[in-house]
């Protein structure tokens, strides 16, 4: 085995081991063992951290460079970034037999590979929705442990918000689903998830970008189910994938940065498709730009609050 491959190979388990130690680490407040078993719990997870960034950062060359995956669920979405990137497909051996498409670019200091959710076999239209889009994060956090996931795409927006076609926002706190209603004890909350984001504010202010609270169903249209639970959730801005990536994310603490771009809005009597596709070109030349410019500070800030694993 090559010495690069070794490298991956042993970053990898450490961000395994890392992913479980969290998880011990939230579960032990209020357990029954000794305080220094609590303490010493807590400094192997900060130790490994450190370690994991070392090997980022300096031991190898090839893993110099921060790796992001950035994820689209349809190809209109992601094409003009493709270009402007300069990506070149790939075709990983994770992806085999399913409808992903890949692709990497290197820009600055970042290692991008980017993911679109492809077309599906059976009804040869884009995957949009929480399904794919989980799918999809999954398997690159697991085969390339990105050290951050940026969502990007379009949304329906809201007048009543002031919010303009072709606004390009960040999600900011969580991302929740409001279409899933189970009226449960206890699965009632499992089921809007409320999974969290990535803390943007310097991000944000830096870029002078705009936000909002994401939320998710696997439906285009707006039931009035849909907006009441949007509405108790603070949501904002309504899509098909964030809180499915953000699901996945929660379980590696992987940062998720949702980025979107409206193209239509909720509250408006128009039909949301006419609404999409009379708006669409316009939305994702804004959101590209946008993008852009988030990776150049992404790759100029390299200790910003964004890389760090939300607990
Ligand atoms: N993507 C773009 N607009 C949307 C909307 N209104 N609902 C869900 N996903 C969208």
């Amino acid at each position: 085995m090559s010495n690069k491959h070794t490298i991956s190979e042993i970053r990898h388990q450490l961000s395994l081991l890392l992913a479980s130690y969290q998880t011990v680490n939230e579960e032990i407040e209020g357990a029954g063992i000794t305080d220094d078993a609590k303490s010493l719990l807590r400094n192997s997870n900060l130790n490994l951290n450190q370690l994991l960034d070392d090997l980022d950062m300096n031991i190898s060359p090839s893993l110099k460079n921060r790796k992001v995956f950035i994820q689209f669920a349809m190809r209109i979405e992601a094409e003009p970034v493709l270009n402007r990137l300069n990506a070149k497909q790939i075709y990983p051996e994770w992806s085999k037999g399913l409808p992903f498409l890949i692709y990497e670019a290197h820009f600055e200091t970042l290692d991008l590979v980017i993911g679109i959710a492809g077309v599906d076999p059976k009804h040869d239209v884009d995957s949009i929705g929480s399904v794919p889009a989980a799918v999809l994060a999954q398997l690159a956090i697991a085969n390339l442990g990105p050290k951050l996931i940026i969502n990007a795409g379009t949304c329906g927006g809201f007048q009543s918000k002031d919010h303009q076609i072709g606004d390009v926002m960040i999600g900011t706190d969580y991302v929740a689903f409001h279409h899933r209603r189970i009226n449960i004890p206890k699965m009632d909350e499992y089921g809007v998830g409320k999974y969290p984001v990535c803390d943007s504010s310097q991000l944000r202010k830096t870029l002078e970008l705009k936000s909002g609270i994401v939320t998710t169903g696997d439906a285009l249209d707006c039931s009035k189910e849909d907006e009441a639970f949007i509405k108790a959730n603070g949501g904002t801005l309504k899509e098909m994938e964030g809180a499915g990536i953000g699901w996945v994310c929660s379980l590696s603490k992987t940062p998720l940065l949702p980025l979107k771009t409206v193209t239509d809005f909720v509250d408006h009597p128009a039909d949301t498709a006419e609404q999409f596709f009379a708006n669409y070109k316009v939305s994702v030349e804004h959101l590209t730009k946008d993008l852009v410019r988030v990776l150049q500070y992404l790759s100029a800030n390299p200790k910003d609050q964004v890389w760090i694993r939300s607990v």
